[in-house]
């Protein structure tokens, strides 16, 4: 009886404060992550003082003592990091007045480009689960409730820590209305708010029309004939037309390498070749970019152009008016 009691008791121990150590919490040793947006670590109880050293880029002490900081954030620090695509290597050292009383260290990978996955020993990063999300309930909100999901802004109980993820030019519709869990699932299990289906069926519910579309076509290009329309839209916001995940010639020539090294279109007198980017494109008034000839999407004939265009001369009319 006695022992059981001890028990439970250690138990809730152990669950109202976990782990009391020194802890690079985000992103932790061995994971990889899609965004250089945060950098979270637990200092452990009484530090006072942290000093970061970011890939041989050290800081000065980090003062966490104020009585202000501690009503706020107790011993969280949480920085924005600006990490190198690829691995990345962060130290960190916790200080009790003046003096260094632990030290810790997370190796991890960056993936910048979706062309770039990591090494297979990097593990992806994942927040929603028990075991992990216990050490943000003293201040987050990690239980809400349907009501409180659906709340529109900052109240919304996803906005205290995923706000920024919005702060861009063109933000996508449910995301902006807050709509979290339209897509990812509140319920899912073990790890929580996973996509609720597979990207084409999921955009499908709403772009009907266009996901439509894609499939009465005669050639549909390769990564939306698999239905991966994350590898080039993000869901949420993004600074590019469409929410694409960077500029549309960066975009192709991640898994396009090389096509704007080489001759592409004509082969001039010069031996120079067709511009790609840089000039007026006179069909819309806009930049010149892949997407002015190839349709990121579909095609009727092969190399998508855009349009519907199935040839080659007919796509040069496009432009080049006789
Ligand atoms: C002691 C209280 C406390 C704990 C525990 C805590 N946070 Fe926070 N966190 C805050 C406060 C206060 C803010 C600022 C809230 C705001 O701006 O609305 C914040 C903001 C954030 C932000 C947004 C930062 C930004 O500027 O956009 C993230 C991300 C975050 N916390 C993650 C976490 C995670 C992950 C955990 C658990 C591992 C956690 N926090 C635990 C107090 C805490
Ligand atoms: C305590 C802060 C905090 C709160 C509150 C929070 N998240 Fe997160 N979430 C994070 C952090 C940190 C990550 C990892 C970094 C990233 O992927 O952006 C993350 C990652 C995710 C991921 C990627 C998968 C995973 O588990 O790593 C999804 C999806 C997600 N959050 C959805 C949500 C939704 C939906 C809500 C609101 C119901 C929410 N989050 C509330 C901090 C938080
Ligand atoms: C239109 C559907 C949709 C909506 C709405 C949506 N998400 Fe997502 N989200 C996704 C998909 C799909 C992924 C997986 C992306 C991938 O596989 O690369 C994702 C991934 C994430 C991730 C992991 C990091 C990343 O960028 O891949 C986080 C964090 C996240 N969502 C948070 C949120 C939050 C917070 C909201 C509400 C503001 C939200 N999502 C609204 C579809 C959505
Ligand atoms: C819950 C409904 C919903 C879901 C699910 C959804 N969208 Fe959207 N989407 C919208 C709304 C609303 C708009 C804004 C209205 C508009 O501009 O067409 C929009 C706009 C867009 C735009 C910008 C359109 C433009 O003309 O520039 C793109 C791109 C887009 N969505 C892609 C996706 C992708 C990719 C998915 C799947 C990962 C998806 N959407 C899932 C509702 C949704
Ligand atoms: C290879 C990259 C790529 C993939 C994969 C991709 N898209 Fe796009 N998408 C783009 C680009 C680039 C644009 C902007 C086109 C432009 O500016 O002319 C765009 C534009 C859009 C638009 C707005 C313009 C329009 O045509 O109505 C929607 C909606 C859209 N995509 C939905 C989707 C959906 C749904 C999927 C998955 C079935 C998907 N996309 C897969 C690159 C992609
Ligand atoms: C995620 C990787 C990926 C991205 C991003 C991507 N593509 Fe592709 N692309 C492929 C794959 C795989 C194929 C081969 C399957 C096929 O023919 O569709 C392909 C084929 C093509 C072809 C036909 C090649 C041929 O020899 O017939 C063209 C043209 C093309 N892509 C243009 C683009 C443009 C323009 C963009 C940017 C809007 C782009 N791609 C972005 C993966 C990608
Ligand atoms: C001025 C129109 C135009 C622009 C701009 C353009 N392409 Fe093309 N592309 C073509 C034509 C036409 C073909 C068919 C092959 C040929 O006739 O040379 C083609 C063929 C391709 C192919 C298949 C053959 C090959 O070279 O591998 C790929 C992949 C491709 N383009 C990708 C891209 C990418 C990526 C960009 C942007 C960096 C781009 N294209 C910009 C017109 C264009
Ligand atoms: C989307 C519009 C567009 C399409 C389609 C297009 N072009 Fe062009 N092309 C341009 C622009 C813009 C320039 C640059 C004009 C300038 O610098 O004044 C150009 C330049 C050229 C040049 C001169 C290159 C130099 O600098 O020496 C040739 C030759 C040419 N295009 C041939 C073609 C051929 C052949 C096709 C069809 C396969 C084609 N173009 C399709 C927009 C286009």
């Amino acid at each position: 009886m006695i022992k059981r009691l001890t028990l439970i008791i250690v138990l809730t121990f152990i669950l109202a404060s976990p782990a009391v150590a020194l802890n690079i919490f985000y992103p932790a040793d061995g994971t990889y992550v899609v965004h250089s947006d945060f950098l979270i670590i637990k200092a452990g109880d009484g530090v006072d003082g942290l000093t970061l050293d970011i890939g041989g880029d050290k800081s000065d002490l980090l003062d966490i003592s104020s009585a202000e900081y501690k009503a706020a954030f107790a011993d969280f620090l949480i920085v924005q990091p600006n990490w190198d695509a690829g691995k990345n290597t962060v130290k960190v050292e916790a200080y009790k007045g003046g003096k260094k009383t632990s030290e810790a260290q997370a190796e991890f990978f960056f993936q910048d480009n979706i062309a770039d996955p990591p090494p297979s020993d990097y593990k992806r990063f994942i927040m929603h689960k028990p075991e992990q999300e216990v050490f943000c309930t003293g201040c987050h909100n990690m239980n809400p409730t349907p009501v409180q999901l659906e709340t529109v802004g900052a109240e919304n109980p996803c906005a205290s820590c995923h706000k920024r993820m919005l702060e861009h030019k063109n933000v996508h519709g449910p995301a902006g209305a807050w709509q979290c869990v339209y897509c990812h699932d509140a319920k899912s299990s073990p790890v929580r708010y996973a996509p609720r289906k597979k990207d084409a069926k999921l955009c499908a519910e709403c772009h009907e029309d266009i996901v439509g579309r894609f499939g009465a076509a005669k050639r549909v290009h390769g990564p939306v004939e698999v239905g991966m329309c994350s590898v080039c839209h993000d869901s949420h916001a993004s600074d590019n037309l469409s929410q694409i995940l960077r500029k549309a010639n960066e975009l192709c020539l991640s898994c396009h390498e090389g096509v704007d090294k080489t001759i592409h279109v004509i082969s001039g007198f010069s031996g120079g070749t067709h511009p790609l980017d840089g000039v007026e494109d006179p069909s819309t008034g806009g930049n010149l970019t892949c997407v002015s000839c190839h349709d990121p999407h579909v095609g009727e004939a092969r190399y998508y152009f855009r349009d519907g265009i199935t040839s080659r001369m007919l796509l040069c009319q496009r432009c080049h008016k006789k």
